[in-house]
C-alpha cells in the first residue's frame, strides 16, 4: 500500500496503518504521511497557530508562512528520508479518514537502549473528544510492539494540562524537570520528562483505555 522502499528488516514496523480504535466521534488511525497532504496541513497548521505556537519549537519565518501548503513538499522529503533511514515514524492522526493532526514518533534508538520520544497534535475542531489519547496508545503499541522499542520519552509543558493528561490517562509516568529543555515561541522553556517502558503496559495502551471505557476495539 506504502512505496516508501523502506527496508523493513532494517526499520521494523515502517511504513504502517495502526489503527482502529474507536472514540465517540470515530474510528481513530495513525497512517503514514504523504505528499498530497499539502492543504489538509496546511489548513490546519494556520487555523491553529494559536493553540500550536506556546508548546512547539521555535521557528525561523512567520507562522503562517512557514506553513504555506508550498512548505509541505520539502518537509514531507526531509521527514520520508528520517524515516527510511529508521529514525522517525511521520504519522498523520484520522477520525474515520479525515485528517485531524499528527502524531510522530522521533529519535529512535536502536541496540541497547531502544528507545524514541512521542509528540502530537490535534486540530481544535476535533479536540476534547479522546482522539490524541488514542492516538497516543495506538502509537505506543505500535512502538513496543512492531518497531520493538523498549522506551518511550514525552516532553511536555509544565502549563500544557490537557497534554499532560493525555500522556497520563494512556499510562506515562513523570520522571523529572528538565530545565530550560528546549527553544519554543521565542524562549528556552522547562519541560517536564514523561516516560514509560514495556514493563508498564500490562497487556496493551488501547486494552488499558477500552478496559477504562474511554475506547472501543471495532
Ligand atoms: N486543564 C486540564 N485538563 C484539560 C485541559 C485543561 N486546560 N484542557 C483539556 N484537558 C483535558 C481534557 O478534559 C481531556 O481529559 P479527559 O478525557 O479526562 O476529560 C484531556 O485533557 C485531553 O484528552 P484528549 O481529548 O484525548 O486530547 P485532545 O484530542 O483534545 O488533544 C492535545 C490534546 C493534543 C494536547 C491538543 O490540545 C493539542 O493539539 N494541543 C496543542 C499542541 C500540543 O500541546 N501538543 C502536545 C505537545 S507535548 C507532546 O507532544 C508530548
Amino acid at each position: 500500500m506504502f512505496s516508501w522502499g523502506t527496508n523493513s528488516r532494517a526499520h521494523p514496523g515502517w511504513p504502517a496503518r495502526v489503527g482502529p480504535l474507536d472514540v465517540a466521534t470515530g474510528g481513530v488511525v495513525l497512517r503514514p504521511i504523504k505528499l498530497r497532504d499539502a492543504a489538509d496541513w496546511s489548513r490546519l497548521r494556520i487555523r491553529n497557530q494559536e493553540l500550536l505556537l506556546p508548546w512547539e519549537p521555535t521557528g525561523e519565518a512567520n507562522w503562517v508562512v512557514r506553513h504555506q501548503r508550498g512548505s509541505w513538499p520539502g518537509l514531507y522529503s526531509v521527514l520520508k528520508a528520517e524515516a527510511k533511514r529508521g529514525v522517525l515514524l511521520p504519522f498523520v492522526i484520522e477520525v474515520d479518514g479525515a485528517y485531524v493532526g499528527q502524531l510522530t514518533i522521533g529519535n529512535l534508538q536502536r541496540g541497547a537502549v531502544r528507545s524514541a520520544w512521542i509528540g502530537y497534535w490535534v486540530d481544535k475542531e476535533w479536540t476534547g473528544q479522546g482522539i490524541a489519547t488514542a492516538a497516543v496508545a495506538l502509537g505506543v503499541d505500535h512502538a513496543f510492539g512492531p518497531v520493538g522499542l523498549h522506551r518511550l520519552e514525552a516532553t511536555v509543558q509544565p502549563t500544557n494540562a490537557a497534554s499532560r493528561t493525555v500522556l497520563t490517562k494512556v499510562g506515562f509516568r513523570h520522571e523529572g524537570l528538565l530545565k530550560r529543555y528546549m527553544d519554543v515561541d521565542g524562549r528556552w522553556r522547562d519541560h517536564d520528562l514523561f516516560a514509560m517502558t514495556t514493563e508498564e503496559v500490562v497487556s496493551s495502551a488501547s486494552e488499558t483505555l477500552v478496559r477504562a471505557g474511554r475506547a472501543h476495539f471495532r
